[in-house]
């Protein structure tokens, strides 16, 4: 929604941030001084004693120097309630007496609709609830019971029962008035394509409601009773309410219980997090039936940088977190990782906590591997290395693996990791053979890291990292076109959503923006972002030529934006591998190479976007920082 220019602004003068904060913290009176507006408390945001937390009127900024978390009186309401932009900027206004005006009718219609729709699913709740104090679910409630879930916890995970009827729910929600388009919509029943009545989609189902973050009923979850039921559990169809891939069972609750210090543990079903639960890990959440996606992970990094996957310990599972390895790579960043802790074979946490007890889940948890871990297991489980082609090609994969992560910090850790392993591995090796040991070799061959005494690596890794990869303004402004092309047509949104989807910003606003246009919300963030796209002298132009082109052309040239992008990034993966190996090992080949990657992003820069507008690349730039990069090596290998 579009706020009138300035309205946040006084939104925020009127509101001394320490009035937002101050019923949710306890101000330490010794280091506060509230005459100036210099507040301090122990963290709400994490758990402590000492008053890390400190948050200043004049700014109306707060900060915690223990968990760094961040922001204004909005994001405090957004991150420690869940609030969407909105509904923070009106419990704000509210307090400032401010009169919030009206949505723009698009938004507000999709609202309209999503709040229609979850009137049927709190209705349809609500009556599979009193299902399961019925005469026909005995069974449902013996099944439950037997599961160990007591009246407290049906009750907490408000679970029901639907009953093996083809129409009683229909039923029942028209009895209410309710549309059965509308039913259908919410995905409560299914309408057969041949015009028969609609029938109900739950039957004989133990009934899981499934809430998002702001506690409203988006969906179900429904375990079959029947032992040859078609599918053990099925849930809700996608709904303009339901989407699976952005949604994490019981996100609500484990978001209030990791705010308290609990860790965040990402389960694989809702029997999982129920008994996870009931075992004391209250920040348990599931995804919905499908493999974890990027939406998921990024929704999970804003609970808790380092989320616990917790893995079955089959081969199903392995196969689940290596897949996610790939996915996870290419975000990962500070404060943005993953830890693996692995169920032994054949039981789920469910099992486990019935089976050995609360005690054993939490040493499993204790026992959690990171990212980096899995990376090398991938790579080097049951393989043997016993010849030069054999280390180089591991060296290979590895080095490929490592290029996705966008962050260079992160990056450099991620190889100094492995460099250890590495020699240890190989060290090893040597070892067993009665070879020399591998004392003084570090890093050795692989190419890694540049050659220099221990310790001081990573560093260097970080300051030699920005000379390549982190000035990609033409990437910038690529994004930036893309992004204001979208916002100027969302009609074109939906074509090319995947596309779009795969964009990582690095900016903060921008990828609020790009969340805004994915999920057809808006933010104050991502307001920003398109301002100041607009006001960018290129991009400008772009906004005034858009309306006239016609949507063909539009989608053309949007996706030509793409194949563009596509084409930076492999370079931008190129020139971090090449970074890799001249941090090892400045050769010869290194000029080659660099013609090589500055041809072929050239290459990549079609002539037939002359229509586009002129992006203003500096295509010599590269070139030119490489050429001064060599120069600085060459330099630096002379004094030694
Ligand atoms: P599991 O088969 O591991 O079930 O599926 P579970 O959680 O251990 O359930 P119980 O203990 O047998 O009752 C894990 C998750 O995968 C999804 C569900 O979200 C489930 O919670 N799933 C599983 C489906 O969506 N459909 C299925 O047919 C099976
Ligand atoms: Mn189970």
């Amino acid at each position: 929604m579009s706020l009138p220019p300035g309205f946040l602004d006084e939104l925020r003068n009127r509101v001394p941030i320490s009035r937002v904060i101050g019923p949710r913290v306890v101000w330490d009176q010794h280091k506060s001084n509230q005459a100036r507006g210099d507040w301090w408390a122990p963290c709400p945001f994490h758990q402590e004693k000492t008053a890390s937390f400190h948050c200043d009127d004049q700014k109306g900024f707060y900060y915690c120097f223990g968990c760094q978390a961040k922001g204004d009186a909005l994001t405090f309401l957004r991150e420690l309630d869940g609030l969407d932009f909105i509904e923070a900027v009106k419990v704000l206004a509210a307090d400032a007496g401010m009169e919030v005006p009206e949505p723009d009718p698009r938004a507000r219609e999709r609202q309209d609709r999503r709040a229609e729709l979850a009137d049927v699913t709190e209705a349809a709740n609500r009556w599979f609830r009193l299902q399961l104090q019925t005469a026909g679910a005995s069974a449902a409630r013996d099944y439950l019971a037997r599961r160990g879930l007591d009246a407290q916890t049906l009750e907490r995970f408000q679970i029901g029962f639907a009953p093996n009827s083809r129409t009683a729910l229909t039923q029942a929600l028209r009895d209410k008035g309710m549309d059965e388009a509308l039913i259908v919509a919410a995905g409560m029943s299914a309408k057969p394509d041949d015009g028969r009545a609609a029938y109900d989609r739950f039957r004989d189902r133990i009934i899981f409601p499934i809430r998002d973050g702001r506690d409203r009923i988006i969906g179900f979850g429904g375990r079959a009773m029947a032992a040859d039921a078609r599918a053990k559990y099925l849930n809700s169809p996608e709904t303009p309410l339901f989407d699976k891939g952005r949604n994490l069972y019981h996100i609500g609750p484990a978001r209030t219980a990791v705010a308290k210090g609990a860790p965040l543990l990402v389960a694989e079903g809702y029997m999982d997090v129920i008994a996870l639960v009931r075992a004391g890990f209250e920040g348990a959440v599931a995804p919905l039936g499908t493999a974890i996606t990027e939406d998921q992970l990024r929704l999970m990094w804003r609970v808790s940088p380092e989320p616990v996957i917790m893995l079955d310990g089959d081969a199903a599972g392995q196969r689940a977190a290596l897949r996610l390895v790939d996915l996870a790579l290419p975000m990962t960043a500070p404060g943005q990782a993953l830890r693996f802790a692995t169920m032994p074979v054949g039981q789920d946490p469910d099992d486990l906590i019935a089976s050995e007890g609360a005690g054993a889940m939490a040493a499993i948890i204790a026992g959690a591997r990171p990212l980096v871990d899995l990376l090398w297991q991938r790579e080097t489980e049951g393989r043997v290395f016993d010849s030069p082609e054999r280390k180089a090609a591991l060296d290979h994969a590895l080095r490929k693996a490592i290029a996705v992560i966008p962050d260079e910090a992160t990056r450099a850790h991620y190889a100094a990791e492995i460099r250890d392993k590495r020699a240890q591995l190989f060290g090893a090796a040597r070892k067993d053979r009665g070879g020399p040991s591998d004392r003084g070799q570090r890093g050795g061959g692989g190419g890694w890291q540049p050659r220099a005494k221990p310790g001081s690596e990573p560093a260097r890794a970080q300051t030699r990292a920005s000379v390549f990869v982190s000035r990609d303004a033409g990437a910038g402004i690529l994004e930036g076109e893309v992004l204001l092309r979208c916002a100027l047509h969302p009609e074109m949104i939906e074509l090319v959503e995947s596309r779009l989807e795969r964009l990582q910003p690095t900016d903060p606003d921008r990828a609020a923006l790009l969340h805004d246009l994915l999920a057809g919300a808006s933010s104050e963030a991502g307001a920003r972002a398109l301002e100041n796209l607009k006001a960018d002298a290129h991009l400008g132009l772009v906004a005034a030529m858009t309306g006239q082109d016609d949507p063909q052309k539009s989608e053309a040239i949007l996706s030509q934006l793409f194949d563009r992008l596509d084409a930076r990034r492999a370079e931008r993966s190129e020139l971090t591998r090449a970074e890799a190996e001249i941090a090892g090992e400045a050769d010869e080949g290194l000029t080659w190479r660099v013609t090589q990657i500055t041809r072929a992003r050239q290459r990549a820069e079609h002539p037939e976007m002359e229509d586009s507008t002129d992006l203003g690349e500096n295509r010599d730039e590269l070139s030119a920082q490489l050429a001064d990069f060599v120069a600085g090596e060459i330099w630096r290998k002379n004094r030694k």
